[in-house]
C-alpha cells in the first residue's frame, strides 16, 4: 500500500518508528518529515502535504502525527475527500476504516505510547471499508455537507 506520512515537531520521533514498522511490512512510504524534533513547525503544513498526496492519488492512505493528534485531524478534515480519524485505541483504528472509510489516521505522540501507536497503525492499515449500504449512505451525506458548504 502507498502510505503518506507527516509529523510536526510534536509528532517526532514517533513518525520514525511508524515509518520503520510500515517499511518493514513492505509498504511504499511517502515521507513528508519532519525528522527534526527540536525545531518548532506547523502541523497544518503536514496535513496539507499528506492530504494532497491522497487527493492526487500519490498515496492510498495517510498517517499524521502531532502532539495530541487533534490539530492534525482538524486541519486534514478541511480537505475535500479527506476523512481523518484521530485514534487512541485499536477498535477505532479499524472501525474508522471499516465503517467510515477514513483515509488518514491521526495519532497524538504525546498521549499514547509507542507500542499502542504501532498497534493502531497496524489495525488501520489492515482494515478495509466494508461497503455496506448504511455506511455508504452516511458517507454520501458527508459528501453533501462538503458540496453545500458556504
Ligand atoms: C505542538 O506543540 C502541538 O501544539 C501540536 O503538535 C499538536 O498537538 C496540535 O494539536
Amino acid at each position: 500500500m502507498r502510505i503518506a506520512i507527516g509529523a510536526d515537531h510534536g509528532g517526532y520521533p514517533l513518525n520514525e518508528k511508524v515509518i520503520k514498522e510500515l517499511d518493514a511490512a513492505g509498504h511504499e512510504i511517502l515521507d513528508f518529515g519532519t525528522h527534526v524534533g527540536s525545531r518548532p513547525d506547523d502541523y497544518p503544513d503536514y496535513a496539507l502535504k499528506v492530504g494532497q498526496a491522497i487527493q492526487d492519488n500519490q498515496a492510498d492512505i495517510g498517517i499524521l502525527i502531532c502532539g495530541s493528534g487533534v490539530g492534525a485531524s482538524v486541519a486534514a478534515n478541511k480537505l475535500k475527500g479527506i476523512r481523518a480519524a484521530l485514534c487512541g485505541d485499536t477498535y477505532s483504528g479499524h472501525q474508522s476504516r471499516e465503517h467510515d472509510d477514513c483515509n488518514v489516521l491521526c495519532l497524538g505522540a504525546r498521549v499514547i505510547g509507542e507500542e499502542l501507536a504501532l498497534e493502531i497503525v497496524r489495525a488501520f492499515v489492515a482494515a478495509r471499508f466494508t461497503g455496506e449500504e448504511r455506511h455508504r449512505r452516511r458517507l454520501e451525506k458527508i459528501v453533501e455537507i462538503e458540496k453545500n458548504e458556504k
